[in-house]
């Protein structure tokens, strides 16, 4: 006996008795109950005998209760669905009480949905999208799996500050006010659990190098912490980072690496989430018609997907990309908040989406970035001024990917790490790399809920994840 929702909607085989348990939708005319089960997107019509069925019974089928029906699968007489179930028998198992239930079957404010982020996953955007993350996970894990990596778990308490930023969560267990100090002062960080400073980690790049330079090509997947306080649509205080690393590859397969996994993980999503995806996708529309006409986006959804799975990423120097903003009309017009003037400006996320949304119209690789602008551990060029930085530019996201051939000289890597206060000592198993049987090796870190972001059209990064992390706010 087919058991749930999409298999039977799929199956479509009428005449056949089920059994089904979900939640009702909505209920109409004391008949129709719209029962969803979280197996898809779509709802199953079950028609009720109400003349059969006692009255203390019809008033407990309300929005959010959950239900268990038996009955046999018919052709439908009725207009959007083609089959329903005719049900002979109906048992309550859990009431939802419709003056306190807060998700009506009406459309919500995401603000309000975040505020009720236990029950947000019961709407319809709620559950595409996290279908949607769900199933974008596996293709992660495919890919790397199907094509020789190694999956390592790196630990997400560490003492180092992999991007050397200082945005790090502390890790400790003294008690409020019972932390030792030492002679001049400050706490005594010795006398720990782990008997030194520790905090959340950024990046789990540094331990997964060490892997790589053992196993050849590995991936992490796991979560990454942030103390950085940027209340943006593209940022979260925790968020899931894929990291690959690989042993011999340079930043060249560093970028062919980064593509062929982007559209891989699409085109498996595309193949396996046609559903979800179609609901997003005139969701999207739907949204953007209220926008004035220059703020909609020029594709369709399903069509900015199948753009990046069919179309190459344009590859472009840190230098090439300066020559093109600073020639730019925003920045003639004096549009960016950060004009650019010089070679060597750092990057803001105006620059980045005026490059991939108005000058390329595609996904952008940029590559060779100014030294002083990126982390210690990325490969110095010949020219002494630029390292073997890539950062992969989405449409409407801005940075999806960050990466870099890694500096596997171990006298260029000390220097640098001297010149940019990085405690040697702290990294002293890093640079055992660098001595032991060292080589060319590359990786990157994509954000995921960059990508479900991108791959469901949501625009604000606290709807791609269950339970967002933010400044001032860790409901749940
Ligand atoms: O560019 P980032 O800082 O690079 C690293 O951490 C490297 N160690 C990765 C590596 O080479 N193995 O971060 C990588 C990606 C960014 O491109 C972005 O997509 C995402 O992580 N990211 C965030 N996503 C959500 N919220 C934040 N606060 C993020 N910070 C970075
Ligand atoms: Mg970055």
């Amino acid at each position: 006996m087919k058991s749930n929702v999409a298999e039977i909607l799929k199956s479509g085989t009428v005449l056949q008795e089920i059994a089904l348990k979900g939640w009702v939708r909505t209920f109409r005319s004391n008949r129709f109950i719209a029962l969803n089960d979280g197996s898809t997107i779509n709802n199953i019509q079950c028609v009720i005998d109400f003349e059969n069925t006692p009255e203390k019974t019809l008033k407990r089928i309300t929005t959010g209760a959950a239900i268990a029906v038996k009955g046999i699968l018919a052709e439908s007489q009725g207009k959007g669905q083609s089959i329903e179930v005719q049900v002979s028998e109906i048992e309550i198992l859990g009431d939802s009480n419709p003056d306190e239930y807060p998700i009506q079957p009406k459309k919500h404010s995401f603000e309000f949905l975040r505020e009720n982020a236990h029950l947000r996953v019961r709407t319809n955007t709620f559950s595409a999208v996290m279908r949607v993350r769900s199933k974008l996970s596996f293709a992660v894990h495919k890919y790397f799996q199907d094509n020789g990596f190694n999956y390592v778990n790196t630990p997400i308490i560490t003492g180092s500050d992999a991007e050397g930023a200082g945005e790090m969560f502390r890790v400790t267990s003294f008690e409020d006010n019972k932390a030792p100090v030492t002679e001049d002062g400050k706490i005594d960080y010795s006398k720990d659990f782990f008997g030194k400073e520790t905090n959340l980690t950024v990046s789990g790049q540094l331990e997964a190098e060490t892997y790589a330079m053992a196993l050849g090509k590995v991936y992490t997947f796991g979560p990454t912490f942030r103390a950085e306080n940027s209340n943006t649509t593209r940022h979260l205080a925790e968020f899931w980072m894929i990291e690959p690393e690989v042993a011999f590859m340079d930043l060249d397969g560093n970028m062919d690496l980064a593509e062929d996994f982007i559209k891989s993980v699409l085109a498996y999503v595309l193949e396996n989430c046609k559903d979800d995806l179609a609901f997003l996708d005139q969701r999207l529309t739907q949204e953007e018609s209220k926008l004035p006409q220059a703020q909609r986006s020029e594709m369709s959804l399903l069509e900015k997907l199948t753009f990046v799975t069919d179309n190459h990423f344009k590859r472009v120097s840190y230098t090439e990309a300066i020559d093109i903003l600073r020639n730019s009309k925003p920045n003639k017009k004096k549009k960016f908040q950060f004009p650019i003037d010089k070679w060597g400006a750092d990057l803001q996320s105006e620059h980045e989406r005026f490059l991939v949304e108005k000058h390329f119209k595609c996904p952008v690789i940029l590559f060779d970035y100014p030294a002083n602008i990126k982390a210690f551990y990325m490969r110095l060029n010949e020219d002494g001024k630029t390292v073997r930085a890539m950062d992969v530019l989405f449409p409407g996201i801005g940075e999806m990917v960050g990466g870099a051939q890694r500096e596997e000289r171990y006298d260029v890597l000390i220097e640098k790490m001297k010149a940019m206060n990085i405690d040697e000592k702290e990294l002293w198993w890093y640079l055992d790399l660098r001595k032991f049987g060292t080589a060319v090796h590359s990786g990157f870190g994509l954000g995921f809920e960059r990508l479900v972001q991108f791959t469901t059209g949501m625009g604000n990064i606290r709807d791609v994840i269950p339970f967002p992390r933010t400044p001032q706010n860790a409901e749940f």
